[in-house]
């Protein structure tokens, strides 16, 4: 028997329901030809993987399949060579069998033919990757079902291919640093998925993080910074670190035996304050600035003196001994040219080269390292901005002011990777939840990625061409640590291995879900830290209704609207015999609710979530769930305490163009005094042209106040309270205001008086109590 699940389901739109424990293949991303047959292959001890002698490629990836099942609780395969004997086909031992054959049926570059018989599991490709592509799908096949150190794969025959050349992820290890073992987990993980590329990001404002050898104070100083309140509250002195030379060549092989091309990044002529910082020379003003500790835009260029040139293009030499990429990633982003236009210097060299403004500089900049690496059989890749005076002839574009720049630089006849932002960011937060950790608003959903399309429609075939592919950027300014790291890029790129993989017309969000559930059973078998963010289950009360009357109706979602909420009340934890939720319940003061996600064969999809309902927690509100007050400038982030704080709560949800926060109507009837619990935050997101739009409000006492409204941020303040002298008190505090006799249902604002100096204020917490005085409470 046959059986094209994928194709069934798109013509019969199953759902996720009829998916799970169906005909889904387990595999991320989804093979282009799939038929399904009778019978398994069990593999285990006594299984071996067989090459022929000459195949030096098969019996590299024949060493790394048996790596990969090992690492996942498997045994060591051994690895033999030559032709199967006949007293082996005897005793019927299982088989893996890799083979490089020019004659496969699949001529695309990477792509391979898999075939799972009983007994057998056969692997023939073209080229190297293909054959490592093919044992990967067998290894998430065979993963899918393992039983100790046994695993079983369905038989099955398999055609496949990538769609694009270019399937990357960029990790910023500059705002926050990753060990090389981390590095080396999510080059696993990538391998995995069948990505190919990973764009290294190795220099910006906030730190130097590449040996340099012939430059040691690029190391000395510029990997290091002092966070914005050095040593106080738990903060570090200093943050920092760097990749040694050595260390590099270790993760560029180690990423090189899992087909993964490392391309670097050194950011110029912006982003450059860290090596500014090193060497004051090759900046613009001639004075050394702090290594930032301040996220967004620095104003820090290098200056265009022919020493500078000297300085990146020796820079540039180790980075091409280290790096053996066709293309090295110059930056070029985010440059913004105050002090090129205030340079007398940089102005005079503008005549001299005869350009007309700063960005044709910029060009000109680029244009001049673009022909270093061009001269030394490189090509230059960049960020969008190169297009804007014009890139050089032969340099890719990285697509990622939205979705303009594909378009422009396949007009311009480049090669472009498309990276847009916030399509393919990872550092926006996965959900809306009260328990999502520190990232950037607005959520950029699982189902967002996956639903990104790479190419836009409308290109003629040559132009199509030039789409190199995509990548997700993984900007770390909120992942200090791996566990933040691992929570942005998990699952959701899983769904960016399939928009990258799989043709667009065989993508389908049902099917990756049902397939989804058993890459979450690896993870976690694997220690992934990945976010359940999508399959949480959300616990929401009508308030008022609740307070009236005593009973609460009781209504539960999660972010995907998909598989088996199950839920209980009795206090016991949610299991597969809990009860089924179907419709919006009834439940009487005072009770716990706990819920979770499940496929339908029972397994959960996320951590159970438990909401207490009671007189009080219905007076309450989460800071994180208030909204930013309605401004014309909105640029929201979730911000840890401190900007290195490695713990995933608590995070206050900040605009950094207005110090305000308004809530959902909230029950007002018998309030008599509020609490709110706030956060003094270091304001350090530099925010350039865009710094006049922070609005200001005057103080009337020397820390200035916290002024509460009722349903609208406008208009006189019902209560004004001075907040603490911030040298002398905690930076957790509550404050406490009388309120004035209010019915029904009301929003609350709540707003500081600021100056752009100011630090931030977070909320962690509105409680509203029907006593005149609320008891002192310590900020959790
Ligand atoms: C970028 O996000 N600045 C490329």
């Amino acid at each position: 028997m046959k059986v094209r699940a994928a194709l069934f389901c798109a013509l019969f739109s199953c759902s996720w329901l009829a998916y799970a424990g169906g005909n889904e293949l387990p595999l991320i991303p989804l093979p282009l030809k799939v038929d399904q047959h009778e019978g398994q292959l069990v593999v285990g001890a006594g299984t071996t993987i067989r090459v022929v002698s000459s195949d030096t490629a098969a019996l590299r990836v024949a060493h790394a399949f048996s790596d990969m099942l090992a690492r996942i609780g498997g045994p060591s395969l051994p690895v033999v060579v030559g032709a199967a004997t006949m007293e082996r086909t005897a005793k019927g031992v299982g088989e893996i069998v890799i083979r490089l054959d020019s004659n496969t049926t699949v001529k695309q570059a990477e792509g391979y033919v898999l075939d799972v018989s009983p007994g057998e599991a056969r692997i023939v490709a073209r080229d190297e990757s293909g054959l490592y592509y093919g044992a990967v799908t067998l290894w998430q096949l065979l993963t899918a079902n393992q039983n100790g150190k046994t695993f079983t794969a369905h038989a099955v025959h398999i055609e496949d291919w990538p769609q694009f050349a270019w399937r990357g992820l960029m990790i910023d290890s500059a705002r926050h640093m990753q060990s090389v073992a981390e590095i080396e987990s999510i080059l696993d993980q990538m391998a995995l998925h069948k990505l190919n590329t990973l764009h290294w990001h190795l220099t910006d404002d906030q730190g130097w993080r590449i040996e340099i050898k012939r430059y040691p104070e690029l190391t000395r100083i510029g990997a290091w910074r002092a966070p914005p309140d050095a040593g106080k509250n738990g903060e570090l002195t200093r943050y920092g670190g760097f990749y040694s030379q050595d260390e590099i060549k270790q993760v560029v092989a180690y990423a090189a035996a899992r087909h993964i091309t490392i391309v670097p990044e050194l950011d110029m002529p912006g982003h450059a304050q860290a090596a500014v910082a090193s060497y004051p020379q090759f900046g613009v003003t001639g004075e050394r600035p702090a290594v930032s500790a301040d996220w967004g835009i620095n104003p820090y260029l290098y200056n265009v003196d022919d020493n500078t040139f000297q300085f990146l293009e020796n820079v540039l030499d180790e980075v091409m001994t280290l790096f053996p990429s066709r293309y090295i990633h110059l930056g070029g982003d985010e440059a913004i040219k105050d002090q090129w236009n205030a340079s007398p210097a940089v102005q005079a060299k503008m005549r001299a080269v005869g350009v007309k403004n700063a960005d044709q500089l910029q060009s000109w900049f680029m244009g001049r390292l673009g022909q270093y690496l061009h001269d030394h059989g490189r090509h230059l890749i960049g960020w969008d901005e190169i297009l804007d005076g014009g890139a050089p002839g032969d340099a890719a574009v990285m697509s990622w002011r939205g979705t303009s720049g594909i378009e422009k630089a396949i007009h311009a006849g480049h090669d472009v990777v498309v990276a847009p932002d916030p399509y393919l960011y990872l550092d926006y937060v996965q959900s809306d939840r009260d328990d999502e950790t520190a990232g950037r608003l607005p959520v950029r959903s699982l189902q967002a990625v996956y639903d990104f399309r790479v190419a836009p429609t409308g290109l003629s075939p040559q132009q199509a061409q030039l789409i190199l592919g995509a990548q997700a950027n993984v900007w770390t300014e909120h992942m200090p640590s791996d566990a933040h790291l691992q929570h942005a890029i998990f699952p959701r790129l899983d769904a960016v291995s399939e928009i990258v993989w799989t043709p667009v017309g065989e993508q389908n969000w049902q099917s990756f879900l049902a397939r989804l559930s058993t890459q979450l059973d690896r993870y976690r078998r694997e220690d992934v830290h990945y976010a359940d963010s999508a399959f949480a289950v959300k616990i929401d009360v009508n308030r008022q209704q609740a307070l009236a009357s005593g009973k609460a109706r009781v209504t539960l979602s999660n972010q995907i609207h998909s598989g088996t909420i199950r839920y209980t009340m009795d206090g016991t934890a949610p299991d597969s015999n809990a009860t089924v939720y179907k419709a919006p319940f009834d439940v009487t003061l005072p009770t716990t609710v706990r819920a979770v996600t499940m496929t339908n064969a029972g397994q959960a999809l996320a951590e159970a979530r438990e909401r207490v309902i009671d007189d009080e927690s219905l007076r309450k509100v989460a800071g994180n769930e208030l909204s930013a007050c309605p401004t014309p400038n909105v640029d929201e982030m979730r911000a840890q305490p401190t900007p290195d704080a490695t713990s995933f709560t608590p995070v206050y949800t900040i605009n950094n163009f207005d110090n305000c926060r308004l809530s959902r109507a909230l029950p007002l009837d018998g309030a008599k005094s509020i609490a709110v619990d706030l956060a003094r935050l270091p304001r350090n997101v530099a925010l350039a042209q865009d710094a006049h739009l922070i609005v200001r409000r005057k103080a009337a006492t020397p820390y200035g106040e916290m002024e509460l409204r009722i349903d609208r941020c406008s208009g006189p303040a019902l209560t004004v309270v001075p907040l603490p002298d911030s040298a002398t008190s905690p930076s957790t505090f509550a404050l406490q205001a009388k309120l004035p006799a209010t019915r029904g249902m009301h929003a609350v604002c709540i707003l500081t008086t600021t100056s752009p100096h100011d630090p931030y204020y977070g909320v962690g917490r509105l409680q509203l109590h029907t006593a005149d005085t609320a008891p002192a409470k310590e900020h959790p």
